[in-house]
């Protein structure tokens, strides 16, 4: 497995542009089975995820082609409605094929997607809904089949504001016979990024954005070229790795309408912020202050996925500061692993208690998952001596090759890639 190999100790410096948001991409991919030909989309990332489900649909029987940041599809020739134990298996979001598969075929047969690093992850909130859409479902031995000769609109209220379940509920009822009202929904960017999407290819949907979305179903979308949104979790983590490194960056292609409550935690810190259109300029010169308390829960609260990252700045900071953890029960693994770099953090069920210290030092750590291993490469900027991230494919599902980002910024990181041995040459 790949590792990251930091010289931690300088500040970061220069200019980045972020790249698409892959939370935004991921529903989009699976949308664009919902319309028949070719679609063209933009500012879609080169990640794992995005590549895994872009193998996904081609195992369905979708031709795609990602060039630069552009990926062509076509949709016409998708073959099955059958998303195969494995592929489910490779990454939870294949859930996202459900809606679009069940609404293009009137069935669709997929397995649970499984647990998860950061905790047990259930789709329960997902089958409800198309279950109020009116498809029958059979669930055994964790394989899922789901029939619906025709979806009809439906009221249909989350209990908890369940990103994925919202964009499921979203696409299934796209071209579904009536109207269907979300409330409870989520109400992330990456929602409305879906309804632009979906409204681009013909359908009829409002409200996303808001805890109530309404979908008035359509008799047939059409392919259609779009953009996706800028991601936040990636500028949300170069600026934490700005003022943790107490350097000065500028990020361009943002939104800083989507980081609200990161700046709002960052400019208590004493981290100085400016925006201007699109471009963020993140500068910290001293030690950062702690923040009494951070609440992670849904949009647009403070980000679980930025959790990690923002509690390696409250660990140098000046006092002692408070994270609660809301919205996943297995989110502080990198607590081990940072402890090992000098942090001074002890956890209770679902809080982390963070005294802040003057440094931290490098070390050998493992990455456990996708943000705790962001957080670890930034814990390995900012402290003193070499730092090694350990199972740095777990980085790659959300970063863009995450040393070539932080080099333009002046970090001496560098990945060190396994020399195959003789048994896996063999193989
Ligand atoms: C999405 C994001 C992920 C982010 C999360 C929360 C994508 C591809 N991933 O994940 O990066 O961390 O939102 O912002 O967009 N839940 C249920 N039943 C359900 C569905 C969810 O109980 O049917 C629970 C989950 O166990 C979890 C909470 O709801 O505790 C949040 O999950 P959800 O909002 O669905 O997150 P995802 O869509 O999986």
């Amino acid at each position: 497995m790949d590792k990251l190999v930091i010289e931690g100790g300088s500040p970061l410096s220069g200019t980045i542009r972020i790249h698409g948001a892959k939370n935004a991409a991921l529903p989009i991919l699976a949308a664009s089975l919902l319309a028949e030909g070719v679609h063209s989309l933009h500012n879609v990332p080169k990640l794992l995820d995005i590549e895994t489900m872009l193998n996904i649909l081609g195992r369905l029987g979708c031709r795609a082609v990602h060039e630069g940041e552009t990926v062509t599809m076509d949709t016409s020739t998708l073959s099955t409605s059958h998303v195969p134990e494995d592929l489910m298996r490779q990454m939870r979001s294949s859930i996202f094929l459900m809606g679009p598969l069940l609404s293009r075929f009137g069935e669709v047969t997929i397995y649970q997607p499984g647990g998860c690093a950061i905790g047990e992850r259930k789709i329960d909130l997902h089958l409800q809904g198309l279950k109020l859409l009116g498809a029958e479902i059979e669930e055994s031995n964790g394989r899922i089949s789901c029939r619906a000769a025709r979806l009809t609109g439906s009221d249909i209220h989350l209990d908890y504001p369940s990103v994925g379940a919202t964009e499921n509920i979203m696409m299934a009822a796209a071209t579904a016979e009536g109207t269907t009202t979300i409330s409870g929904a989520a109400r992330e960017p990456e929602i409305q990024d879906l309804q632009n999407f979906l409204n681009a290819m013909g359908a009829q949907i409002i409200g996303a954005g808001t805890d109530t979305i309404t979908i008035r179903g359509v008799t047939k979308l059409h392919p259609c070229t779009y953009e996706v949104i800028p991601d936040r979790i990636v500028a949300g983590t170069v600026m934490i790795a700005a003022a943790a490194t107490r350097g000065s960056v500028t990020l361009t292609h943002t939104n800083a309408g989507h980081l609200t409550s990161l700046i709002h935690v960052l400019r208590r810190a004493g981290v100085q912020i400016t925006v201007c259109n699109d471009i963020i300029n993140v500068s910290c010169m001293g030690r950062p202050r702690a923040v009494e308390r951070i609440v992670t829960s849904p949009y647009p609260s403070f980000p679980t996925d930025l959790q990690s990252q923002v509690m390696v700045l409250l660990s140098l900071a000046d006092g002692f500061s408070v994270i609660k953890e809301t919205v996943f029960e297995g989110r502080f693994k990198h607590v081990e692993e940072m402890a090992r770099m000098g942090a001074d953090i002890s956890t209770d069920l679902n809080r982390a208690f963070i005294r802040g210290v003057q440094r931290l030092y490098g070390a050998t750590v493992e990455a456990t998952d996708l943000r705790a291993g962001a957080a670890l490469v930034i814990a390995g900027l900012a402290a003193h001596g070499t730092t090694v991230v350990e199972q740095a494919h777990h980085i790659d599902r959300g970063y863009d090759g995450i040393e070539l980002l932080f080099q333009k910024l002046g970090a001496r990181i560098s990945r060190k890639v396994p020399v195959p041995g003789p048994f896996d040459l063999a193989n």
